[in-house]
């Protein structure tokens, strides 16, 4: 981990501490040190503390279940429902009047929503009752491949209260993303819409939508389509099996649809994402332990209180979206920003007049979307009034001291608290970070475990690191946010996840997130990024393999390693290297058609920013490609280590290749 070391070595010699604000600790969720000594001496039951901010229908008999470890189980013998706990408790304690999404369209000219808890309560209920007209049964996978619209989480909360588990497959993904997705899932039901506003234009989605159903392989009974577009809509003929959303709700208005006793461990949703292999993995996400972490986390973490605006630039389509929009603040009963665009749509600063607008409390974005902001200039926040923030977080990727410094100057300004937050998919929520009400913080650095987290880094063999060392992020106790398994493939989930580190026979499991990491003498975490065969571009995780498949598929290509190279804004963006065939030459038509099959394969945001034809790529002797010396290459570092290869001659020459092309 050559490079990685050196990422080590900048947040170390830019070691600035940062405690927190005083103004913000006297009004902490969060205030008390000594949470972390009472979280680790009464653990698990420390953990009743994040139930508790839940209502249950059945008290839980035991904490945790650790009897079939790794597949832990939380809660056991509780009942609850996430839907009543997003919205009729609320409504219930006479809050049903406040605003829980403050929907934000991408088209400055149309009238934004904020949706009330009650009103948000009357359209789950009256889309559960359409969705059970449909047939749709506990435990049935309902499919949802769309863009930030209020009926998403619509969606997935009416699925929540009749107990169907939902699968949202963020809007970017292509048809044929869609679609391994639904055939993996058996899913028969999708809930999808005409199209969404990108830059100012309308975007054709069902068309997509329609052609990834053609090649779901199972019976799909039914589709719901909203009609977001209006006039600006592609005139799609709705098909037999296909409902338009509003006349479906309109039906069914004013319906009561009891919520379903959930079992703690019963699913609440699927969210699949990449890993080593070209297959996606569904990550099975439980109702009473997801819940509570979100919940909790929420709490604890970004300070959210129920009067709160809160906004969270994530899609709901990938797992910040689920935890951090949805779940988290909703459970809370606080107000959620939901906003359709992009940032720099009509003008850089449409986030700041957001923020200015709603008089947001917290904003959580990503580092990527900070150095975009950072390279527009601080002339677009400063044109904004941000002081009703007192929170910022960050989230998908390490963020380095410098755009870290700018976020909490010019967004900020330097009152506000920031938590960077380590997590995954498979944890269900944040994991790592400091309390904002407690901990200082050092620029560069996520911070300690959560209390009741235990959190290390090790070397290959399972060993501690010394503080400063570069070694394998590895979690040592179970924690109620966790993934349960990957839908259907219990091997994998051992495999993938418990494998590396675990000693059975000494009865001691340990969860491997895949990510390097280095520690400091204070337990604060240098995350350094995956160790697996996936890249983040722009906080999105894309295995290497997935997209290799696509760009084989290309007639004319005969291999192809993919790589991340590190990128200014996107922190990782995506290199190919490809064989052709005999008598195929690299033209600007092949490398088109790859751009394309990868566009077909998994969608526009994995497209490779650079392509580079090579008559060879490096392998070992055993034939394995060595992706590490292409790492190098595309990130114009010094080669490593060339001498186990098969064909070290051929690295030159792509390195060549790629600096000409
Ligand atoms: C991977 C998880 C967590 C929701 C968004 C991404 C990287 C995440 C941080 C951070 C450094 C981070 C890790 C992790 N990551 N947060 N604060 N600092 N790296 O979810 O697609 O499941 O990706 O994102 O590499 O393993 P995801």
């Amino acid at each position: 981990m050559s490079s990685d070391d050196g990422d080590l070595e900048a947040s170390r010699s830019d070691r600035v501490e940062i405690e927190p604000p005083e103004g913000f600790v006297s009004q902490a969720n969060v205030s008390d040190e000594g949470i972390y000594d009472e979280f680790e001496e009464n653990w698990p039951e420390c953990w009743e503390a994040a139930a508790d901010l839940l209502d249950w229908e059945e008290d839980y008999d035991q904490v945790l279940d650790d009897s079939n470890e790794p597949f832990y189980e939380w809660f056991t013998g509780g009942t609850l429902n996430a839907s009543y706990n997003c919205l009729d408790r609320h409504v219930e304690n006479g809050r049903g009047e406040e605003v829980a999404i403050q929907w934000v369209g991408e088209p400055t000219d149309e009238g934004n929503r904020g949706i009330t808890y009650e009103e948000l309560l009357a359209e789950v209920e009256a889309f559960a009752a359409t969705l059970r007209d449909l047939g749709v049964e506990k435990g049935d996978v309902v499919t949802m491949h769309m863009p930030m619209i209020p009926e998403l989480p619509v969606a997935m909360l009416a699925c929540a209260r009749i107990g169907a588990p939902h699968s949202v497959v963020f809007a970017g993904f292509s048809a044929e993303a869609l679609a391994t997705r639904m055939n993996s899932a058996d899913s028969e039901y999708l809930v999808t819409c005409d199209g969404y506003y990108r830059r100012g234009d309308p975007l054709d989605h069902l068309e997509k939508a329609n052609s990834g159903l053609a090649s779901v392989e199972h019976e799909v009974s039914d589709v719901v389509v909203v009609d977001r577009l209006g006039e600006d809509g592609f005139g799609h003929d709705l098909a037999d099996d296909q409902h338009d959303y509003a006349s479906l709700v309109a039906d069914h208005e004013g319906e009561a649809v009891d919520p379903a006793s959930q079992d703690a461990e019963d699913m609440l949703f699927l969210m699949y994402t990449s890993g080593t292999t070209g297959e996606p993995k569904g990550i099975k996400h439980t109702t009473g332990g997801y819940l509570s972490w979100a919940s909790w986390t929420s709490r604890a973490v970004l300070d959210i209180k129920p009067e709160d605006t809160y906004f969270c630039t994530a899609d709901i389509g990938w797992i910040t979206g689920h935890s951090y929009i949805v779940y988290g603040p909703l459970a809370l009963g606080s107000t959620t920003v939901m906003y359709e665009g992009t940032p720099d749509f009509p003008e850089r600063d449409r986030l700041w007049e957001i923020v200015a607008e709603y008089e947001c409390n917290q904003f959580y974005t990503a580092p990527t979307a900070i150095r975009s902001f950072m390279k527009w200039g601080s002339k677009y926040p400063a044109s904004h009034d941000l002081s009703s923030l007192r929170l910022l977080g960050t989230v998908g990727e390490p963020i380095n001291p410098r755009p870290w410094k700018w976020y909490h100057e010019h967004i900020g300004g330097e009152e506000c608290p920031i938590v960077d937050t380590w997590w995954q998919t498979e944890t269900g929520g944040i994991m790592v970070t400091t309390l904002p009400g407690v901990k200082k913080t050092k620029p560069g650095s996520a911070g300690p475990g959560l209390p009741g987290v235990d959190v290390r880094v090790v070397d290959a063999d399972g060993e501690e690191v010394e503080a400063d060392e570069a070694g394998y992020l590895t979690v040592h106790n179970p924690w109620p946010g966790m993934l349960r398994t990957v839908y259907k493939n219990d091997e994998r989930y051992i495999e993938e996840f418990w494998a590396e580190y675990s000693d059975p026979d000494a009865d001691e499991w340990v969860y491997f997130p895949e990510d390097g990491a280095g520690i400091d003498a204070e337990g604060y975490l240098t995350v350094l990024g995956r160790v697996d065969d996936t890249m983040n571009v722009s906080g999105h995780r894309i295995g290497t393999a997935e997209v290799e498949n696509a760009i084989v598929e290309v007639e004319g290509v005969a291999e192809a390693a993919v790589v991340g190279a590190e990128h200014e804004t996107k922190g990782e963006a995506v290199h190919a290297y490809v064989t052709t065939e005999e008598g195929q030459e690299g033209t600007d038509d092949l490398r088109d058609a790859i751009v394309e099959s990868v566009e077909n394969g998994i969608g526009a945001f994995a497209r490779p920013g650079g392509i580079v034809f090579t008559p060879d790529l490096p392998k070992t002797r055993s034939g394995k490609i060595m992706r590490r010396l292409l790492e190098d290459v595309a990130n114009g570092d010094e080669l490593g280590d060339t001498s186990t290869l098969r064909n070290p001659e051929i690295v030159e020459e792509i390195q060549s290749k790629a600096s000409a092309g």
